[in-house]
């Protein structure tokens, strides 16, 4: 018999297995959810195969567990911006981050490359920016550039989106749209030309790296943007709503005498405030609406917007500045949590965007750093791991860059730093890759 009860007072659930029954007790049905995980995790492996053996006897140890998560926020990106990502993928993806216990799923929706929400009130974002010519082939580095002729894009339509939210909530996943700006947004342009700076005629980007090209910041530009959220919330009910804020190249406002009189009529000192102007105008309109703003750390420079919430990228300096100053913050730095880094020795990996990241360093990773005092640290909601798409095209490349670091990032993002070890963690996780084959999940195999 497993019995589930709905307790107060309990941080997340209780387990226990004794030789009469299963008991597993939560305050929360999320709680309840956790605890059917992790007995899930306590039968054989088998118990994860589509159809299940009938030659494997189904045993529990007899245990008692008292499980809590350290961090409210316990995130995976996936970037579907640079190479879209069939639904089916989105589904098995989410259902790979509840096994893990994730609770969070940060979906990069827009990018230079490709614009994949349908928006109603701006179909041309989709018919026009969903969909790029032609890929480069290689690295970005190389020289001379090759591209595929092959065109690529695909969007998901709101139908689709509310499919996936509900798909996601059923699995205590909540999942937080990200919708770029003022950079990364070449795509947009590309269909609504009148967002952009230049007279250039533009379409999605065919390269990988930082366009140049960004959005304007007059007056229509910014409703423009607030109408696209208008629409991003009435289909995300996440709290948290991302607005991109990194990468955004200052050169086309430097150059643009629009730009230059836009900055002078706001009585702002430079591009760095009119940025900050810029994400400020998203982040009361969010307010307004009972949303809180998300932005990467590039959103402190020129002043970081009252309610803003920061992940800290390039690094932990952003972040540890946000705490202090009284800020939220999820940790997603690069040194640590960028899983299109490498996970081994290049030579015998496929091309990845650079970067070296193996799972012992994912593993390692403590997201409060040491200079917070105790009161800062409470604004440490979390850690995030990030899935770029540059260098993977296909839900099978995820899946390997993804799997195993991702199993590192979730005792990373739920388990007390005293009770870590990673010895203790590779031997588990020998046990574990079977259950992500059965998932038929494309791991990278353990070394
Ligand atoms: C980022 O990697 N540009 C957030």
């Amino acid at each position: 018999m497993i019995l589930l009860t709905r307790t107060s007072a309990l941080k997340a659930y209780h387990l226990t297995v004794t030789p009469e029954r299963i008991d597993i007790q939560a305050a929360q049905p999320a709680g309840l959810f956790y605890g059917i995980q992790t007995l899930l995790q306590l039968l054989p492996v088998e118990i994860f195969q589509a159809t299940p053996a009938t030659n494997v006897t189904w045993t529990v140890p007899c245990l008692t567990i008292e499980d809590h998560p350290r961090f409210t926020w316990r995130g995976m990106h996936l970037d579907t911006g640079r190479h879209f990502m069939p639904k089916a993928f989105i589904k098995k993806y989410i259902d790979l981050l509840a096994l893990h216990k994730f609770n969070r799923f940060h979906w990069h929706l827009t990018e230079d490359q490709g614009w994949r929400i349908e928006i109603k009130q701006y179909p041309k974002l989709t018919e026009v920016g969903a969909w790029r010519k032609e890929t480069l082939i290689g690295h970005a580095g190389e020289n001379p550039a090759r591209y595929d002729g092959q065109r690529h894009g695909g969007f998901y339509t709101q139908d689709d989106i509310r499919d996936i939210v509900a798909y996601a909530r059923e699995r205590f996943v909540t999942v937080m749209p990200e919708i770029e700006m003022p950079g990364h947004s070449q795509a947009a342009i590309a269909a609504y030309p009148e967002l952009g700076v230049t007279d250039k005629s533009l379409e999605a980007w065919t390269q990988w790296g930082v366009s140049d090209n960004i959005l304007n910041a007059d007056e229509a530009t910014i409703t423009f943007y607030q109408n696209i959220l208008t629409e991003v919330m009435v289909l995300f009910d996440s709290e948290f709503i991302h607005i991109g804020g990194d990468e955004a190249p200052k050169k086309q406002w430097q150059a643009s005498d629009a730009v230059q009189t836009r900055i002078k009529e706001l009585g702002l000192a430079n591009e760095h405030e009119l940025q900050s102007w810029f994400i400020k105008q998203m982040d009361r309109f969010l307010a307004d609406h009972d949303r809180r703003l998300v932005g990467w750390d590039e959103i402190l420079e020129g002043g970081l917007a009252p309610g803003a919430t920061v992940m800290s990228w390039r690094g932990e300096a952003g972040g540890i500045a946000a705490a202090q100053a009284g800020h939220d913050v999820i940790m997603t730095p690069t040194s640590h949590t960028y899983l299109d880094y490498y996970q081994a020795d290049p030579q015998h990996e496929p091309l990845a965007i650079g970067g070296f990241l193996p799972l012992e360093k994912v593993y390692s990773y403590d997201p409060v750093p040491t200079a917070l005092t105790e009161e800062q640290a409470r604004h440490i909601l979390g850690v995030q791991g990030q899935v770029w798409t540059e260098y993977i095209p296909t839900p099978e490349h995820a899946e390997y860059m993804a799997f195993p670091r991702a199993c590192a990032l979730a005792e990373v993002a739920w388990t007390p730093v005293k009770q870590k070890n990673f010895t203790d963690f590779q031997q588990r996780l020998r046990q574990h890759v079977q259950r992500l084959a059965h998932l038929n999940v494309n791991f990278r195999p353990l070394d």
